[in-house]
């Protein structure tokens, strides 16, 4: 028989700004890291994806067409997947102004510019690896810019929010991720099967749906030695509920609103 893992070590509640604060300016810009900083976050989450020309920007969706002008500036080349674009032609496109004029020609982000500005400001980061299946080896890309920038590998101390989380929807990826930059805790992201926790012994932290869980369900990812933090969560009484069911913190495209009702809490 197993023995029971360790709980988790105890580090202060987070109200994580869900593609940067995606609530106040636009998703997985510069402009949205520095707005969560503005708000007080001390984490972001962003998404990666990978150019056609081997770059590391961020995007959630595969296509470029809902966040940015691609369809103004380069007409014909629908259905406008990241993958199908270098990272110059990227850069042409106002990745600001679908949110709001006020941030017209904000462009898309490199994960490195993301890297160093979150660096600079003393932020953490939750990256999730978007769609990996469609970018092989991007899990060695991402290893390799964080090499080159070597603060972000270096362990937390215990009780302090971790500097630096790897995640994905696809457990595959996050454990290759995983052997590829051991120092660094990983995320699974979705609602791991209760009976089925026990395999992720080399993760640190499961993010499901917040619709998906209870706090039975939360006791379990503790009683595994692991933490949980729920995503997107944006009602001031679901923010509560979670936290009553005990988990480590949560996403939220209002990370000031997370913060408040942490306070509360
Ligand atoms: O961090 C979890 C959350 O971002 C996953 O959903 O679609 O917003 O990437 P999505
Ligand atoms: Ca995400």
């Amino acid at each position: 028989t197993p023995l029971p893992q360790q709980p988790p070590p105890s580090r202060p509640l987070l109200a994580v700004a869900h593609r940067g604060a995606s609530g106040y300016a636009p998703e997985n810009t510069l402009a949205a890291i520095d707005e969560a900083h503005r708000l007080g976050a001390r984490t972001v989450e962003v998404d990666v994806q990978l150019t056609s020309d081997d770059h590391l920007v961020l995007m959630h969706d595969t296509s470029l067409d809902r966040t940015t002008d691609v369809a103004e500036v380069f007409p014909g080349r629908a259905p406008y997947e990241v993958a199908d674009f270098t990272l110059a032609e990227i850069r042409r496109l106002d990745a600001g102004s679908f949110f709001g004029d006020e941030f017209e020609g904000e462009p898309v982000p490199l994960l490195a510019e993301a890297l160093d500005r979150l660096h600079v400001l003393d932020m953490n980061l939750l990256l999730e690896v978007k769609e990996p299946e469609l970018y092989p080896g991007i899990e060695h890309q991402i290893a390799v810019e964080l090499a080159r920038r070597p603060h972000w590998l270096v362990p937390n101390t215990p009780g302090e929010s971790h500097r630096l989380v790897v995640q994905s929807f696809d457990w595959e990826s996050v454990e290759l991720s995983k052997g590829l930059l051991p120092s660094v805790p990983h995320a699974l992201l979705g609602r791991v099967p209760q009976d089925r926790i026990d395999e992720f012994d080399w993760a640190h932290m499961i993010n499901p749906n917040h619709t998906t869980i209870d706090a039975g369900y939360v006791d379990s990812v503790h009683a595994a030695g692991l933490e949980i933090m729920p995503y997107t969560i944006n009602d001031p009484e679901v923010m509560a509920r979670v936290l009553d069911m005990g988990v480590d913190g949560f996403i939220t495209d209002l990370p000031d609103v997370g913060q408040r009702v942490i306070d509360e809490f």
